[in-house]
């Protein structure tokens, strides 16, 4: 039987390194960074598979953990269900609640907060809590993962969308990519695609008190759309996506910004599946279920 990690223990692979002028909270400061809401208009198709395949409906109590401006939220608000959206970054929580007004969306409200600490959310409350790629960036993943059981009434679902350490598509390899062009993370920092292990997603959830049985792993597809070319798609990332932005920030330092751009052009025109102009790019993750 493994032991259950420490929150305090490196993992160091494929980590998203954050930026050592970052404030307070390192992990609001990355996400604030830039703008998101960029990249986040590449997704939106894949976030609407996403709830449909879920089943939401009217009646439901949805929250969308980490839901940047509401790829999963908007559609899951569409589709009837009162949703919550909770996100670590002030920016993305006012892009969300613009797009939910402008969508006319009464049933759809964003608000700031930490994963791995939901104070302001009351036990058993949610029919459906959903975290596409949004919980795995939160530290301290075992709090992570028994808030999110927590906040989830009995006989309701938690479904989690994480990248996969060491797989070869987009998002893994972007991030494999930066770690290699950044300074070495913080004494302690527990690296977000550790969530894309099966091994440590089942310790987490089993120390939040969910049997094995009542937990599911498998792979699934994740496609990524841009009207431009995969250079210009690049630029998004390199833009305004925190990650990202800061391995560039630390390979130009070091005078490495060109080789890591090349290396990211590219992964992109590789990964670049688009039959006609455009891009389009599929990544793998893990898609995690949890049923409490
Ligand atoms: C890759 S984005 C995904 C956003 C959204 N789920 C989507 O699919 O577009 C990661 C999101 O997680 C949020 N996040 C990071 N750490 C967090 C934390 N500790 N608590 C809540 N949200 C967090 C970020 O601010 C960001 O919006």
């Amino acid at each position: 039987m493994p032991t259950i990690e420490s929150q305090g223990a490196a993992h160091s692979a494929s980590a998203p390194t954050i930026s050592p002028a970052a404030a307070i909270n390192p992990n609001r400061a990355l996400w604030e960074k830039g703008d998101f809401t960029r990249l986040a208009a590449t997704m939106r198709e894949s976030g609407d598979e996403v709830i449909d395949r879920l089943g939401v409906g009217p009646g439901m109590d949805v929250l969308d953990l980490g839901c940047g401006d509401g790829t999963t939220a908007l559609p899951a608000a569409r589709r009837g269900a009162r949703v919550l959206g909770v996100d670590i970054a002030s920016n993305l929580v006012a892009a969300g609640n613009a797009r939910a007004a402008a969508a006319g969306l009464a049933n759809l409200g964003f608000e700031q907060g930490d994963a791995s600490r939901l104070d302001a959310i009351t036990d058993d409350r949610f029919d459906l809590l959903v975290s596409m790629f949004g919980a795995m960036f939160a530290p301290r993943p075992l709090d992570t993962a028994r808030e999110m059981v927590r906040v989830t009434r009995p006989g309701g679902r938690i479904v989690m969308g994480n990248w996969i350490p060491g797989d070869p598509t987009l998002i893994a390899r972007v991030l494999q990519i930066c770690a290699g062009y950044s300074p070495p993370p913080p004494e302690g920092f527990v690296s977000p695609v550790t969530w894309g292990k099966e091994e440590l997603v089942r310790e987490r959830f089993a120390a939040a008190g969910i049997a094995q049985d009542r937990i599911t792993c498998e792979r699934a597809t994740y496609t990524f759309r841009h009207p431009g070319t995969p250079l210009e798609f690049l630029a998004i990332f390199r833009d305004y996506y925190g990650p990202t932005m800061n391995a560039f920030e630390a390979a130009a330092k070091a005078g490495r910004r060109d080789e890591l751009e090349d290396e990211l052009a590219r992964l992109f025109a590789a990964e670049n599946r688009a039959q006609g102009p455009g891009t389009e790019i599929p990544a793998t993750y893990l898609r995690v279920t949890v049923l409490k």
